[in-house]
């Protein structure tokens, strides 16, 4: 059976979403959810683009075991060496170097002919290989090159050491079938090319990421890169989820297997959704909240006779948690702390306390709690970072009639700060007074709010951006209380915010 490799680059491509700023501690949990999920390589970063992403790529090199750790460089050697030391610390590091290749590209921005062209990503793969065994390289823009120039580049990137040649729709221009002609034209004609991995990474410009890429492997490419959630520069890189479930499901055409434990992809879908601030669609194939919901009485009839009228695949296939009722408050530690490991969660000690702290105030708050509403809880613990402010008390009135008003209670440490404040509403009434605490000034970019289950008494789920210095912070809170989940969720993003701030100004100032 033939094997396509999964190529995850959440942390490289995904992170250069607009908006989303990941710290190293976030990238760390990210990582080790790919690889208990099960993915060939991961892309951990760009190490040239900043000390932090170099610091990050590192971490998950020296703690993440299982797949290739990758780093992302341009064709010239500071970017190749940065990456290189980026992944020395892995068991199994591999430097992806890239450069354009179409007209368009090699004009108006690298400034250069076709041969110097080839002359660097030959150079490129000589000197990253000087480094380490596994290169990829890329032909950027690959779908708007000529072939015959690919073909070219190929050869000698392959000739020079390259392991893996990488066939990008950098811009999402390209259609399924073009794009496995372009596939088939590069395999017939690039000497060497049956010694090396074909890598196809597809954008989401037109929508046709997901397609591409199947149309690729059909095609006969052996790995394929993408994001989970379909996140990433622009509309995004192909969702990795979707190709997944896609090779698995329709096994029977595409005659090929992965190595992915699809029981992990939900887990992972919402961990980075959680981390980016990135909301998943209610409608996304495979990991939104309808993609098995079946609404209309026909289809809820024929899903009660046969499940396999309308549903080809279970939510028990991609981890979607039941929504079935678990614990009570009288259920104890014990129980909570099985159900957690049931749902697959591998927390420390402390987190597990304060996560069954939270489930207890739950219960008194709400009649029944769920799966769903436990993973909610835990998804907040999973932030790393030190929380220099913690909530400790918050009062709040508003109505109709009265200006909006709220006190709060912050903890430094142990120490107690108190801070008044009114606003424009409750939220905003919340969010002065916790400026006034610590003194910090953001601006905010975004606020939603979501139920995390149905009824009255559900769990109100906040995630905010905020913007300092250009950087993006995530925070995200949980609560019946909305206010409340919006002063947790605005916290953690501070608390991300303070905690970047004195990882980096010192080695900034210098
Ligand atoms: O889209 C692209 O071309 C890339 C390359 C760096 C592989 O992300
Ligand atoms: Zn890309």
């Amino acid at each position: 059976m033939r094997r396509i490799r999964i190529f995850d680059t959440t942390l490289r491509d995904g992170e250069q979403s607009p908006g989303v700023n990941l710290n190293a501690q976030e990238k760390l949990e990210i990582a080790r959810q790919l690889a208990r999920l099960g993915v060939d390589v991961i892309e951990a970063g760009f190490p040239v683009a900043s000390p932090g992403d170099l610091q990050a790529v590192q971490l998950i090199a020296r703690e993440v075991q299982g797949p290739i750790i990758a780093a992302l460089a341009r064709a010239n050697k500071t970017d190749i060496e940065k990456a290189a030391e980026a992944v020395r610390p892995a068991a199994r590091p591999r430097i992806h170097t890239f450069i354009a290749t179409s007209d368009i590209h090699m004009r108006h921005k690298l400034r250069k002919t076709p041969d110097e062209v080839v002359a660097m990503a030959v150079a490129a793969v000589r000197y990253a290989k000087g480094f380490v065994d596994d290169v990829e390289f890329s032909a950027e823009d690959a779908t708007r090159s000529d072939w015959d120039f690919l073909c070219r580049i190929f050869a000698a990137a392959i000739e020079a050491g390259a392991t893996t040649i990488n066939i990008p729709d950098t811009v999402g221009y390209t259609t399924p079938a073009e794009y496995a002609a372009l596939i088939r034209y590069v395999k017939e004609n690039t000497p060497g090319i049956d010694s090396v991995i074909i890598s196809v990474h597809c954008h989401d410009d037109l929508g046709l990421a997901v397609a591409n890429s199947l149309a690729a492997i059909e095609a006969g490419a052996d790995q394929v890169e993408g994001c989970i959630n379909g996140i990433g520069e622009r509309a995004g890189n192909a969702a990795l989820e979707e190709i997944i479930m896609a090779l698995r499901t329709r096994h029977d055409h595409y005659q090929v297997e992965t190595g992915i434990v699809t029981e992990q992809l939900y887990r992972t879908s919402r961990l980075v959704s959680t981390l980016t601030g990135m909301q998943i669609q209610p409608n996304k194939a495979i990991v939104g909240d309808n993609a098995f919901a079946h609404e209309s009485g026909i289809h809820q009839d024929g899903f009660l006779k046969e499940r396999t009228t309308y549903e080809i695949m279970t939510p028990e296939s991609v981890g979607v948690p039941q929504s079935r009722l678990v614990l009570g408050k009288h259920s104890g530690r014990h129980a909570f702390r099985v159900r957690l490991k049931e749902l697959g969660y591998d927390l420390s000690e402390e987190k597990i306390e304060r996560a069954y702290e939270r489930f207890v105030e739950l219960c008194d708050r709400k009649k029944h709690v769920s799966d769903r509403d436990i993973q909610a809880i835990v998804e907040e613990e999973v932030v790393t970072i030190p929380e220099l402010y913690a909530l400790d008390y918050l009062h709040v009135t508003s109505g109709t009639a009265a200006v909006p008003t709220a006190t709060v209670r912050l903890l430094k440490g142990s120490e107690p700060i108190e801070e008044a404040a009114i606003g424009d509403g409750p939220v905003d009434a919340v969010y002065r007074a916790i400026d006034r605490v610590t003194g910090i000034e953001t601006q905010l970019v975004s606020y939603t709010l979501s139920a995390v289950t149905s009824g009255k008494d559900a769990l109100g789920e906040v995630t905010v951006q905020i913007r300092d210095n250009g950087s993006v912070f995530v925070g995200r809170g949980t609560s019946t209380d909305i206010i409340e989940a919006s002063a947790r969720a605005y916290l953690q993003a501070l608390n991300k915010l303070i905690y970047d701030r004195q990882k980096f100004a010192p080695s900034m100032a210098g």
